[in-house]
């Protein structure tokens, strides 16, 4: 095996991440969380940077550091992904990335229909707003964050509306990709299933 790429999209917090890196370990591929790329972005916009120069421009000391994971980076990563400029800059690093050899999980919001049409194996991993919510509130506050339930449904609900309502590469389940609701699952039980799925896939050898 040379190339076997797996694209994971959903909404905000749907545990893509979680998976994302799940499916990476089990296999031994790399994984590049997509939504990185945005949140950086984002971040140097906060920071007074034009946004497609900000995409263009991004080096790989931008996808560290605590507040990438904040409410107001998140928003902001939102809004400058809207942007089709911003876009193209990171579509070639994505699509690289999706060939490396030894194989790939990107995970996002247009990886199986924009970044990686031909993907081996995509999943689409969605649960309820409320399941989501409550998720990522815990996650957020594990961490320190001064967050309520009430604002991480505002922030997920307002972001979901301009992901999935943009002109340019929305958030969407491809037509061949495996749907996968995690609302009534442990995020354990969500991954062994998608586990499965690429199993299936992978030992096929195709
Ligand atoms: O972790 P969470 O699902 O909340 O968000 P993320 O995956 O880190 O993505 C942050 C934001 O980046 C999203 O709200 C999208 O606006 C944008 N994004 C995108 O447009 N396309 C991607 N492939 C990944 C993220």
């Amino acid at each position: 095996m040379t190339r076997f790429t797996v694209a994971i999209d959903g909404p905000a917090a749907a545990g893509k991440g979680t998976i994302s890196r799940g499916v990476a370990r089990k296999f031994g591929f790399q994984h590049l969380d997509t939504g990185l790329l945005y949140r950086a972005t984002g971040r140097r916009v906060l920071r007074g940077e034009d946004p497609v120069l900000a995409a263009q421009g991004l080096q790989p000391d931008d996808l560290f550091g605590d507040d990438l994971r904040s409410g107001e980076v998140a928003q902001s990563a939102s809004r400058v992904a809207a942007i089709p400029a911003v876009r193209t800059a990171l579509v070639e690093f994505q699509r690289a990335f999706a060939r490396r050899t030894g194989g790939a999980v990107l995970d996002g919001r247009d990886i199986g229909t924009v970044i990686c049409p031909d993907a081996d194996v995509k999943l689409y991993v969605t649960a309820s707003d409320k399941v989501r919510a409550e998720r990522r509130y815990k996650e957020l506050a594990a961490a320190g964050a001064d967050v309520t339930l009430q604002s991480v449904l505002a922030d997920l609900a307002e972001r979901d509306a301009r992901d999935a309502g943009r002109d340019t590469a929305p958030t969407k389940q491809a037509n061949d990709a495996f749907l996968l609701d995690t609302s009534e699952m442990t995020i354990q039980a969500a991954l062994s299933a998608a586990v499965d799925f690429v199993a299936a896939v992978y030992s096929r050898g195709d």
